[in-house]
This record gives C-alpha cells, structure tokens and sequence, in this order.
C-alpha cells in the first residue's frame, strides 16, 4: 500500500521502528558513497549539520581533499571510505595511457590524500588498500575497474564490521544503562551504523533500553551538532551536555559507561578526538568503565604515543562559532585535534573480532 509513495513508506517505516524498534536502519543515504552514473562521490556534508541535510558531489580530487580537510566528511571510519574512493575517483580522472603513468597518478594522489589528515589512520589504510589492490590491473582500464570495486568493497566491509562491533559490544551495556559519549562516533562518522553508536544501536536494536549523554565536544561541535542529531533520527534518547558537565554527571550517578571511539590505536594509546583523555581520567576517578569502539583498519600495529601526529588546527576555531567573534582576534590558541588515552585508562576495546582487556600485545587483535 505505501510503496507507491516514498514519503508515506518513509513515514511507515518510522513508525515501525519507534513502535517495534526493529532493526534502527537508517533512511538516510550512507555518509559517504560512489555515483556510477557520474563516476564521483558523494557525501553528506555535515559542516551544515544540524542544520541542513545535504548531499555534496565530489567530482575532482581538490574537492574531496577539500571536503576531508574542512570536516564536511570525517570520523576515522568514513575517512578510510573516502581514501578508497579518492583513489577510484584519481583512477577516472587520470588521463593515463599506459599503466605505468596511471600507477604513478593514484601515488601521488595517494600522497595528496593522505597529507588532508595526519591522525586518523583509516585515512591511509584506504588509500593504501586500493593501491595495494591495483597491483593485479593489466592495463588503464582495469586500474580503474580494480580500485572502484576495491573502494566499494571497503565501504560494504564498513557497514558490516560495524554491525559486529555492535554485537560484541552490546553484551557490555545492560538494560536501562546511560552512556556517555564525546564527539560523533555513529553512522555519520562511518560509512553506517557506527562504531561506539553503533555499540548502543545494537544494544537497543536487542531490546535493551539504552539511553546517550553527548558531550558538545568544542571546539567544533560534532557532539552537539551531529550526535545529537542522529540519535533524534532513530529515536534514541539523547540529552546534550557541554564538556565541563561531564564530571560532574559522573559524579551525580547519571553515567554507567563511556564509549568512544577512535582514530587510532597504538601498542600504547588510543588517539581519539581532544577531551577523550580527560574523561578518561574523569571515569577512572568515578569507577565507571571506558569503552573503545574501533575497527581493526583504526589500529597501528607499529605505531607509539609519540610517532603519531596530532592534527593542528586553525586557531580560529577557537576565537570565532561560524561568524561569531568569541576571543580577541589575535589572542594566542593551543587546538589540537586529538588527544592520547593510555591504555591503563581504558577498560576494555571492542573490535569486529571481539572485546580486548588491557594490556593485550596487539599482535592477539591480528589473530
Ligand atoms: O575531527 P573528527 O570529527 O574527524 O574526529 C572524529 C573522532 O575523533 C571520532 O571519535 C573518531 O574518528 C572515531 S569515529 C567512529
């Protein structure tokens, strides 16, 4: 009966959802995927989150690279995606006639790809992966033919892994627990589902009634602008905190677990967005266990605290909100955009092969 019409199908199946909660699938397109009728890609931009849901079209490497270095595509997951696909999309554009040229097209748009955001290693390992993949290609065409199904391929890979970390991880929540999370770790950070969303997602998809505290982690609001934002679209209940509430939530008894996620994670530490270290710090004072949620493409299996760099970002992201002047114009500012957790913070990791305690070699995540 609804299916002549998308919006009274749309609506049906809302409805189905908020009365059965059945399975929290999403109307909306995946955050970030390719367009065979144009061979480009195609993302939600979510610099205009929360208000305005748009599609962007990247049809050149300058405005993918452009759309990853000002956020309107990010979170580690979704940048892997865009990495694999940045090279499909270099593959298309590159006027090669033989498959030498071709080749040294995609490494330097590899290299171009990989300079947009230094941290997030997802960011490399796609890139990495597609020109790993092309290695089989005989000849321009078949360059191009191997690196978009690889992208493809690690796209639909996302989706799964997320689905599975979801269902280690839900074992960890308990019915009628409040989760605390900081930054946007959900579908929009991936390509769907989400890793440390994901994990409540599943929970909730379960039966478990689970309940989200967003932090608005400043200074550019993926908590407040975007978390908050997709948790409304599911239904999930969301109450928004600024990041200085976060301790004292804790303290009032309103928390019963932090879960992030991550853009990277080394023998030591897990990099994840600026004021993850500090709940860190804030849960282990209050006895309250600390989840990361991450696919095994988020860890650097040779990488320590200190070979990593951590992304600087423009000190305007701190003296302006959009137009609006917050600072004096020409006040000193420290923006880092990411910090580093020990490992002796964190109780537990949750991967699509399972839940590692601390300390665990990373070698056992490979196995
Ligand atoms: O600067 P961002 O918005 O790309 O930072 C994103 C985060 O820090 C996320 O927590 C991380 O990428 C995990 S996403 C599943």
């Amino acid at each position: 009966r609804f299916l002549s019409d998308g919006k009274l199908e749309r609506k049906n199946r809302k409805f189905l959802r908020q009365n059965l909660m059945l399975t929290l699938e999403s109307d909306l397109m995946r955050t970030i995927d390719w367009k065979d009728e144009s061979n480009s890609v195609v993302l939600v931009d979510q610099t205009l989150l929360p208000k305005e849901y748009r599609i962007i079209e990247c049809k050149t490497l300058s405005s993918l690279c452009e759309a990853i270095k000002s956020l309107r595509i990010r979170g580690a997951p979704a940048l892997g995606a865009a990495g694999g696909f940045g090279i499909a999309l270099a593959a298309f554009l590159s006027e090669a006639k033989d498959i030498e040229t071709i080749t040294r097209d995609l490494e330097v748009a590899g290299k171009t790809l990989k300079s947009t955001r230094p941290t997030a290693v997802n960011l490399s390992w796609g890139v990495d992966r597609v020109l790993r993949a092309i290695s089989d290609a005989f000849d321009v065409q078949g360059v191009r033919d191997i690196a978009l199904q690889e992208a493809k391929d690690i796209a639909e890979e996302d989706v799964a892994i997320n689905k599975l970390i979801g269902k280690y991880g839900a074992k960890l929540l308990k019915d009628g627990d409040t989760v605390l999370t900081h930054c946007n770790a959900g579908r929009l950070a991936c390509v769907d589902w989400g890793t440390a969303l994901g994990v409540a997602r599943s929970a909730i998809a379960e039966g478990k009634e689970i309940k989200v505290i967003a932090c608005e982690t400043r200074p550019l609001n993926q908590g407040s602008r975007i978390t908050t934002w997709e948790l409304m679209q599911d239904n999930i209940p969301v109450t928004l905190i600024s990041d200085s509430m976060a301790g004292w939530a804790m303290r009032q008894g309103l928390v019963d677990s932090v879960l992030v996620g991550a853009d990277r994670i080394t023998q030591d530490v897990v990099f994840n967005k600026i004021g993850t270290y500090s709940l860190s710090i804030l849960a282990k004072e209050h006895e309250i266990p600390f989840y990361v949620a991450a696919p095994i493409s988020t860890f650097d299996f040779d990488g320590w605290e200190g070979s990593v760099k951590i992304e600087m970002r423009n000190p305007d992201e701190l003296r302006f909100f959009g137009s609006e002047q917050l600072a004096p114009k020409d006040v000193e500012v420290y923006n880092p955009a990411f910090d580093a957790t020990p490992m002796e913070n964190i109780t537990a990791v949750i991967t699509e092969k399972g839940i590692f305690y601390p300390p665990f070699l990373l070698d056992e995540v490979l196995v």
